[in-house]
């Protein structure tokens, strides 16, 4: 399985701080932001790895990451996005990277307190199509910036919501996906949002509407650093006090 992390955008909900670096090196207690999403998918035996950015600090990855020999990759690549299209058509440049290959896709500002290892185990052997994590949200006003699963009562998810205005379960869709190489095929039918991006959630829905998609629900904690500034400084208080990616 190859890993993709996904480290551009333009931060904005961060300003001014993102105004003069990249969201994911802006420090998380003692290490810049992407090295937790580079330990996690290391932590859970991925080794071949691309980060896919953009922007003007493109080059402080290399900088910071080099050829990931410090961080334990094995062959770690690039990849540039020239504008801000969405996380699907960021995945999208890394198609020839991924080939074949079942690919975890990790937006880079999103950090997980225990290990991810079990929900790659369990897409492993899983014979097709995508795994999300989900994790309990419980103030429905964090639940509107987010991706929303709506639930049947047996747990399937019958949709995903963008951003919505009334959060249909206490649930949101982590930034960690899991996908078949069939993925690069459903990016390549997508049309833009309203704001003009390849979304993500547009994706895991074509997998939900398959009947192809299965998820975990995550029991220890997790954060998207980049969504405020309250969330970011509470994904600091956490690493500070606990660490992150413990082992399970
Ligand atoms: C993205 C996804 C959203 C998901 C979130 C997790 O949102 O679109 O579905 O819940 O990441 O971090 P963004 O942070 O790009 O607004």
């Amino acid at each position: 399985m190859k890993g993709v992390l996904l480290a551009g955008g333009t931060g904005s909900r961060l300003y001014p701080l993102t105004r003069i670096t990249n969201k994911h090196l802006l420090p998380i207690y003692d290490r810049p932001m992407i090295a937790y999403a580079v330990e996690a998918l290391v932590g859970a035996g991925i080794s071949e790895i691309m980060v896919v950015t953009g922007g003007t600090h493109a080059g402080e990855f290399l900088r910071l990451l080099s050829n990931g020999e410090d961080h334990g990759v094995d062959r770690l690549l690039y990849a540039y996005q020239d504008r801000p299209g969405g996380i699907a058509e960021a995945l999208g440049l890394a198609e020839r990277f991924v080939g074949d290959d079942d690919v975890l896709v990790l937006l880079a500002d999103n950090v997980f307190g225990s290990s991810i290892r079990p929900t790659v185990e369990r897409f492993a052997a899983q014979a097709k199509g995508a795994r999300l994590v989900l994790a309990p949200v419980a103030e429905p006003e964090h639940l509107r910036h987010l991706g929303v699963p709506d639930l049947a009562p047996d747990g399937r998810i019958l949709r995903i919501v963008e951003k919505p205005e009334h959060p249909p379960s206490p649930y949101c869709v982590t930034g960690l996906y899991c996908y078949d190489p069939s993925v690069f095929s459903v990016i390549a039918t997508l049309e833009p949002s309203a704001r003009g991006e390849l979304e993500i959630t547009d994706v895991n829905n074509h997998y939900v509407a398959v009947g192809e998609m299965s998820y975990d629900v995550l029991e220890g904690f997790w954060g998207d650093a980049g969504e405020s500034i309250d969330a970011y400084y509470a994904v600091n208080d956490h690493v500070r006090r606990h660490g992150a990616n413990r082992p399970a």
